[in-house]
């Protein structure tokens, strides 16, 4: 008997520029996992809009980060990748999740904290309830893993218990999802305060390193990044900064922490850093130069973008229509 192919699913925001902690800690992984799995990805547009966006800077932003994301390996013969605001049974489920939902439980968010803090003048509904529109896209695929970083595992949580309530008051109805958070890269930390997680909305741009950054302009950040007043590159818990340069470096070139504890024996920080900058820059590089060449080509992305929606709405109308007979909807 053939066994069935595990479905993954997963989505990033196009707001801002996108950095290595969302390529670490999420976008590489998902380039691997598109070998083996069905894969579906999403440029969370719908998502964005919960902080104000200018509608001009949001439309390019979408078709750069749609262009960056094909530049870094997601292969639209082999995955599934739309644009979220394109397939209209996100925000449908997303509804009749919401009333499945307990207001305790987004409450409890604290990405919903976080964000409230820092946009105090506009705590609006959709910054409230995006975590069930995040339910929506996973559940809407049967998705079996969620490639995320460790700052969304909470918002995954949320999606396991949404699922399972659904089936529980019905029938089966959605697969229940695990995380999938890689072992190293799962948070990585900003460059200027590394108890921090690095990100893109950081008002400090020093914090974070941006796939399209020029080779100068990281070298420099490298350079900048705040470490402690010792000298030995060593992996140690009272050592913030200098474990993050670490996991860096690790993510980058396989290494593993013993072998560049003794790569740097004796040779002092400065030196360090300039390596993790250039291992990155390396890495970056013919990213950028992919980059250059998608994005100028509308045609195809535009092409691949709704040849991919297309198919995402196909797959997500059978779990809607499902959801909507079980809740006495008349279809
Ligand atoms: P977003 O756009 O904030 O981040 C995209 C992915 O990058 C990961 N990430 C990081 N990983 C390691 N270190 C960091 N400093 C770092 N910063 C971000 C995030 O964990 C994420 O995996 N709500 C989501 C997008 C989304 C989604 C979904 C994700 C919408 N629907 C369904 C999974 C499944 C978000 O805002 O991610």
């Amino acid at each position: 008997m053939e066994t069935k192919q595990k479905t993954i699913f997963s989505a990033i925001q196009p707001s801002g520029s996108i950095t290595l902690g969302n390529y670490l800690g999420a976008i590489k992984n998902w380039i691997t996992l598109q070998e083996n799995f069905n894969c579906i990805f999403s440029l969370a547009d719908l998502h964005a809009i919960t902080v104000r966006q200018e509608a001009k800077e949001l439309r390019k932003n979408t078709l750069e980060a749609y262009a960056l994301l094909l530049a870094c390996g997601i292969d639209p013969q082999k995955s599934i990748f739309f644009i979220q605001s394109h397939v209209n049974t996100h925000t449908q489920l997303a509804w009749i999740l919401d009333c499945y939902t307990q207001f305790g439980e987004l409450s409890r968010m604290t990405q919903f904290k976080d964000k409230s803090k820092k946009h105090a003048d506009n705590i609006n509904c959709g910054l409230f309830t995006y975590p069930v529109l995040m339910v929506a896209d996973i559940l809407l695929y049967q998705t079996d893993m969620v490639p995320i970083g460790s700052d969304q595992k909470q918002h995954l949580e949320l999606t396991r218990t949404v699922a399972e309530r659904f089936n529980s008051i019905y029938s089966p109805t959605f697969t229940v999802p695990e995380p999938y958070i890689p072992k190293s890269g799962a948070k990585i930390m900003s460059l200027q305060d590394p108890t921090k997680k690095m990100s893109k909305s950081d008002s400090n741009a020093n914090s974070r390193v941006s796939i399209l950054e020029n080779p100068d302009d990281i070298i420099k950040k490298f350079k900048r990044a705040v470490t402690d007043s010792e000298s030995s590159v060593r992996y140690d818990k009272n050592k913030p900064g200098i474990n993050n340069l670490m996991i860096i470096y690790s993510c980058i070139t396989g290494k593993k922490f013993d072998e560049i504890e003794k790569e740097f024996d004796g040779r002092g920080y400065g030196e360090f850093k300039a390596a993790v900058g250039e291992s990155v820059i390396s890495h970056l590089i013919p990213i950028q130069n992919k980059y250059k060449e998608f994005i100028k080509d509308k045609e195809y992305l535009e092409k691949c973008y709704k040849e991919s929606a297309e198919k995402a709405q196909y797959i997500s109308n059978k779990t809607l229509n499902k959801v909507m007979k079980k809740v006495g909807f008349i279809i």
